[in-house]
């Protein structure tokens, strides 16, 4: 999709929802009676309107048990797990929510039964132990497009991979072919992937399986003849090899809204699936049709703005080629990152984030954790920076390769557990 038709297609639903013009003509109310203070009755009600708006619309959490077994345990404070060494801070431990270093690692710890806790009907197997919670590990590493870098990217091969390697998640994006099937697929064009300059919305099933998508990839030998999965195909391996996964949605697309949807009600995988986009709209479609299913939205600072986003703000490149557009871009993204952080994990009932690494802070992560939505970083490929945000920041993360990761700690702290792995960061 073009830049462009990004907030084409955001100013069209917006104007075609009568839903937000509710909304809307109850801030005006409340507007009108702030700013030239008339007549009291139209804040009340406003306030009625807009309550009973957001009341009426707003769709439930999926369950807690599902959200567990995707996850793992909450990091709550009610765990008591603890210990008083927290090297990133001052506060004593008891005032901070989340766990602490030494309470993820016992966690990460837990017998290997219990670390493997995937299976097809995600099964929860916590139980309270002398009051300590000893139930599945937290769930740390995500295979971002299936760790492409170990493998090509949104592959079945690269599914496997990870399985083989010990990581328990993929996140993969969907997208279309011509005849309309939903595949896994990142971006529009074959060039980057397979080196040929064609849109897949431009070719059938049938043309697309002919395409070798190891090409381009530097391990490409050990793949070679690898497809292009289509989204069914996917999603029945990952269930039947016990391997999570978080859809990405890259479009409000009703055909792939409706085979995500029906995926989940075929398998009752509620536990080992979620949902997850930049946009509220494709989430809120989800959801919508099945509150069961969680919910869960990827935010980066100024997505509607520029193409991609990196901390030196220098090279960033806008998506709007006229000065209207970039203005309207603005506010799209100001609108995005306050309906994020104050409205719509409340009212699309989201379970998790998935946030830019570069945006992450530590009051950040425990604002998150108080309100119970799971944080995850993207994407964390250095060694030292994942260990930065398991340690540290104490956040599991999207990476593209499983290299210099948590996988290994865990295995290494399984195979001896008196081995001081993090203890690098701590001096
Ligand atoms: C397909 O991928 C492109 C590029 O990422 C995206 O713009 C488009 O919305 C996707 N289409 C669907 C149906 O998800």
């Amino acid at each position: 999709m073009t830049s462009r038709s990004l907030i084409e297609d955001g100013l069209l639903t917006g104007i075609t929802s009568f839903r937000i013009w509710l909304i809307l003509y109850g801030g005006l109310l409340i507007f009108i009676d702030t700013v030239f203070c008339t007549y009291f009755p139209t804040t009340v009600l406003g306030t009625i309107l807009l309550t009973g708006v957001l009341w009426k619309f707003r769709l439930p959490l999926a369950s807690k048990d599902d959200v567990e077994g995707f996850f793992g345990v909450s990091f709550r404070p009610s765990l008591q797990l603890d210990d008083n060494l927290d090297p990133t801070s001052n506060t004593p431990i008891q005032d901070q929510p989340g766990l602490t270093v030494k309470s993820r690692l016992l966690l990460m710890r837990s017998p290997p039964s219990q670390l493997s806790t995937s299976s097809s009907n995600g099964q929860k197997n916590g139980q309270k132990n002398g009051g300590r919670i000893v139930s599945e590990a937290p769930l740390i590493v995500v295979g971002h497009r299936g760790a492409g870098l170990d493998a090509p990217e949104n592959s079945l091969s690269a599914i496997r991979e990870c399985k083989n390697r010990g990581c328990e998640a993929v996140e993969f994006d969907v997208n279309l072919t011509k005849d309309n099937i939903p595949v896994l697929f990142h971006d529009d064009n074959l060039i980057r992937i397979a080196g040929i300059d064609r849109n897949i919305k431009d070719m059938t099933l049938d043309e697309l399986k002919k395409v070798d998508i190891s090409i381009m990839h530097p391990l490409g030998d050990r793949f070679r003849k690898e497809r292009v999965p289509t989204f069914e195909e996917a999603v029945n391996l990952c269930l039947s090899i016990g391997m999570k996964f978080i859809i990405d949605l890259k479009d409000d697309d009703e055909t792939v809204i409706a085979a995500v949807v029906s995926l989940f009600q075929k398998h009752q995988c509620y536990s080992m699936g979620i949902v997850s986009s930049f946009y509220v709209k494709a989430v809120y479609d989800v959801r919508r049709r099945d509150p069961k299913i969680i919910g869960c939205m990827a935010w980066r600072p100024g997505y509607y703005r520029y193409t991609t986003w990196s901390s030196n703000w220098e090279n960033l490149e806008p998506r709007q080629k006229s000065l209207y557009m970039d203005w309207a871009a603005i506010i799209m993204d100001a609108v995005n990152d306050w309906g994020i952080n104050c409205l719509y994990w409340w009212f699309v009932g989201l379970s998790a984030i998935l946030f830019q690494k570069d945006s992450i802070t530590r009051e950040e992560t425990y604002r998150w954790m108080k309100r119970d939505v799971r944080i995850y970083a993207w994407t964390v490929n250095s060694p030292l920076e994942k260990l930065h945000f398991v340690q540290n920041v104490q956040l599991g993360y999207l990476t593209d390769s499983l290299d210099g990761g948590e996988v290994n700690t865990v295995n290494s702290l399984q195979s001896s557990p008196n081995q001081k792995t993090f203890s690098i960061l701590r001096t």
